[in-house]
């Protein structure tokens, strides 16, 4: 199998600087190393880059770097749909969240290409749920999922393509909503499984339950993983960390259990900011469970189907 990984140097979407280091803590901590080490074939493109911008006037006066964040977002829809093309689980490395609006976007409209449904994963403390109206913060790493899924309010984004069905998405760790984000969640009837839900079920039930589905339409899954979703004791190398996160072994088991699927298609890595980092250990703990998903196993069992 082969995995192509993409650079999303991004840090516009965030309040505090440092994303922009994510792809290269991510390479230092030997990412392509490791997947090659697991027999894929490693296609390493480098980082997207973007022109010069000029300012976009926006009705919200919060919101910040839209002119930049909107030129990331189209250059990065480019880069996810040749990447999916190209390979069977490209790799987007953050970068902050915002880089999601193009991933999604990319790896959606290569979904249409195929004739397949598009599903999506969401493993963050929050549910990136605002509009370019509603966000307060102005924060644009909060928008990505109200982008791809449709909603209305992205005049200032590139046109959306292919959006991705609410029905179609699952969150999970879920810890910070705004209020707009809930009124979003409650419309749309979204899966959010919040960190109570996790607490009560455990990670596999809800896991297991959303692999069926996109395994019984004949899917694809691109699974969106913001450092904020493990616990910060973890993983500190984050702006926006919430306590009570999801443990170093429940992150595991998602991956490895989404890698024994065989219906992962594409993975973002977000939010990693080096800056805040503890001598790479959140770096190294995103390449771990990277491994995991790509099928690094401590014993081989027998491959479960479910
Ligand atoms: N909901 C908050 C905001 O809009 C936090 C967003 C955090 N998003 C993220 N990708 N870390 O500002
Ligand atoms: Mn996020
Ligand atoms: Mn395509
Ligand atoms: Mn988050």
């Amino acid at each position: 199998p082969k995995t192509v990984l993409v650079g999303a140097p991004v840090q516009t979407g965030a309040a505090q600087p440092g994303c922009l280091m994510g792809p290269a803590s991510l390479r230092t901590a030997g990412l392509a190393d490791v997947l090659s080490g697991l027999g894929w074939t490693v296609e390493d493109r480098g980082d997207v880059a973007i022109a010069d911008t000029v300012p976009v006037p926006c009705a919200n006066p919060a919101v910040r770097n839209l002119a930049d964040t909107a030129a990331w977002i189209e250059v990065l829809t480019t880069a996810a749909h040749a990447a999916a093309r190209d390979s069977d689980l490209p790799v987007f490395m953050g970068g902050d969240h915002s880089i999601s609006a193009g991933t999604v976007a990319g790896v959606a409209r290569h979904a249409s290409e195929t004739g397949q449904a598009q599903f999506v994963l969401w493993l963050d403390a929050h549910p990136d749920l605002h509009t370019l109206d509603t966000t307060q913060s102005g924060n644009l790493h909060g928008t990505p999922v109200a982008y791809f899924s449709g909603q209305p309010g992205f005049d200032a984004y590139p046109p959306l393509t292919h959006p991705v069905p609410a029905g179609n998405l699952c969150m999970m760790g879920i810890r910070s909503v705004d209020s707009a984000e809930h009124r979003v969640i409650a419309a749309e009837c979204i899966a959010v499984h919040d960190m109570r839900a996790i607490d009560e079920t455990g990670v596999l039930a809800p896991l297991r339950t959303f692999l069926d589905k996109v395994r019984s339409a004949g899917g694809r899954l691109h699974v969106s993983l913001d450092v904020d979703f493990l616990d910060p004791g973890i993983a500190p190398a984050v702006g926006t960390t919430v306590p009570g996160g999801a443990t170093f072994r429940e992150a595991h088991l998602i991956m490895e259990t989404l890698g024994d699927s065989g219906l992962v298609n594409s993975l973002d890595l977000v939010e990693l900011n080096p800056f805040l980092d503890e001598r790479g250990r959140t770096a190294k703990l995103l390449c771990d469970l990277t491994a995991s998903l790509f099928g690094r196993r401590v014993l081989d069992r027998m491959t479960r189907s479910f």
